[in-house]
């Protein structure tokens, strides 16, 4: 029997970089797990590509107990954009290359979203560094060219490591929000991290919210006024007068003052790749809703939650198939690709044989279909639906039923 190490005497080195999820421990775990069964040495590269600026900020991961079900990042993240940017305009790429070589790095797994993995892709194509990308984000917007067959329908949508513990998290948030917000008989709005993309905020129907809006659709004064009308009745019908109306941070709402469209941010300074902080949307929703339709309603904002705590299963599972995917890749010798699934799958099929690899050339954003969101109801659809189901399971709402008799004074 054939027992030595094919890559014995090579490297690889993993970073994450973006904002972080549950996920990226355990894809850590699982890829460095298995470069180290082929006989790399592994390495960790700390602050993502900042770890490669100056003198280097290098780790050994090849023998250390790693736990992958941790949430967040060991690795330590960074929005540090090699590349020229408004931010930064000087090109820093020179200094990456000069500590590949530095530390003897003969393969780079880069974790991240569209702006890591793109300049990873840059990487790959201007200098031929070996990378392979691997997919992670809450927003759950960077393309993988996942199908979702759905009623004998193919539909392309989106699948990386990070999204469904961020949905499983908001799903339960969302659940318990309802207390409150029926002994109140109140409207709350509950803002959900997405940028471009209201893939996670649906998540929180799966908790009970009745009522959401995504970036993917403009809140014009038009379709506004229609909303206000819209949420009243909605309000006005249900049993108990709560309603609970998911917002993605980044939906695009009809400013009164300024008598414009526009995003609400926490911070306009931009980061190395360009983007502003989001945040304070509900708020602003919330009041306007009180004023408009003359309902008590408040801004709930979910924030870093979802990004937070132990990486929930379908995650975990997810994370060592790509990782599996990544080992196919090093043995062909194929880079300048990133593990994807081809098609959604639940929990328990979640095997090799269903990844498949894209060109990093190809990776992008990718935002809702149309057919996933209904923007006359504002609510998600049925394939939607179907689509997570697969992640997160069936719905689910706390219910106190209970219909206490009237006394009438004799
Ligand atoms: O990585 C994407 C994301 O989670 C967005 O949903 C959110 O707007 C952003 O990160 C927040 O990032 P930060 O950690 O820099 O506040």
């Amino acid at each position: 029997m054939r027992t030595e190490k094919i890559f014995a005497g090579k490297t690889l080195a993993i970073l994450s970089g973006g904002g972080d999820t549950p996920a990226i421990n355990s894809s850590i775990e699982s890829v460095r797990n298995r470069a180290s069964m082929l006989g790399f040495k592994v390495y960790g590269i700390l602050r993502g590509w900042k770890g490669l600026l100056g003198d280097g900020d290098v780790v050994d991961l090849t023998n250390i107990p790693y736990n992958g079900l941790y949430g967040g990042t060991a690795l330590l993240s960074s929005r540090t954009n090699p590349f020229p940017s408004k931010k930064n305009t000087e090109d820093r790429s020179q200094q990456i290359l000069r500590n590949i070589e530095r530390y003897k790095i003969d393969v780079l797994v880069t974790i991240g979203g569209d702006d890591t993995n793109g300049a990873a892709r840059q990487m790959y194509e201007k200098y031929g560094i070996p990378v392979i990308g691997f997919p992670k984000t809450i927003d759950n917007d960077l393309r993988t060219h996942t199908i979702h067959r759905y009623q004998g329908t193919d539909n392309e949508v989106v699948l990386c490591p990070g999204f469904a513990s961020g949905a499983w998290a908001i799903k339960k948030m969302t659940s318990k929000l309802h207390t409150t917000n029926e002994s109140h008989q109140r409207i709350m709005v509950l803002e959900v991290m997405g940028r471009d993309a209201g893939w996670l905020t649906g998540s929180a129907i799966f908790g009970g919210a009745q009522v959401a809006l995504v970036p993917e659709v403009e809140m014009t004064r038009e379709r506004k006024e229609f909303f206000f009308e819209f949420v009243k009745e909605k309000y006005m019908r249900s049993p108990k007068h709560s309603l609970i109306i998911a917002v993605s941070e980044g939906v695009r709402w009809w400013d009164d003052e300024k008598q414009e469209l526009g995003m609400v941010y926490a911070s306009s300074d931009l980061d190395e790749y360009g983007h502003p902080r989001f945040g304070g949307v509900s708020g602003v929703i919330a009041s306007e809703i009180s004023k408009h339709i003359g309902i008590e309603a408040r801004g709930q904002i979910s924030g870093y939650i979802p990004r937070s705590g132990k990486c929930y299963e379908y995650d975990r599972r997810l994370t060592s198939t790509l990782a599996d995917k990544v080992t196919d890749l090093l043995l062909r010798g194929d880079y300048g690709k990133m593990p994807v699934m081809k098609e959604i799958v639940p929990y328990n099929e979640l095997e090799e044989y269903h990844t498949t690899s894209i060109d990093m050339g190809n990776v992008g954003n990718f935002p809702l279909p149309e057919d996933y969101y209904n923007a006359n109801e504002f609510y998600f659809t049925d394939k939607y639906i179907d689509f997570l189901t697969n992640i997160i399971g069936e719905p689910y709402r706390m219910e106190f039923d209970n219909k206490f008799p009237v006394v009438i004074p004799q």
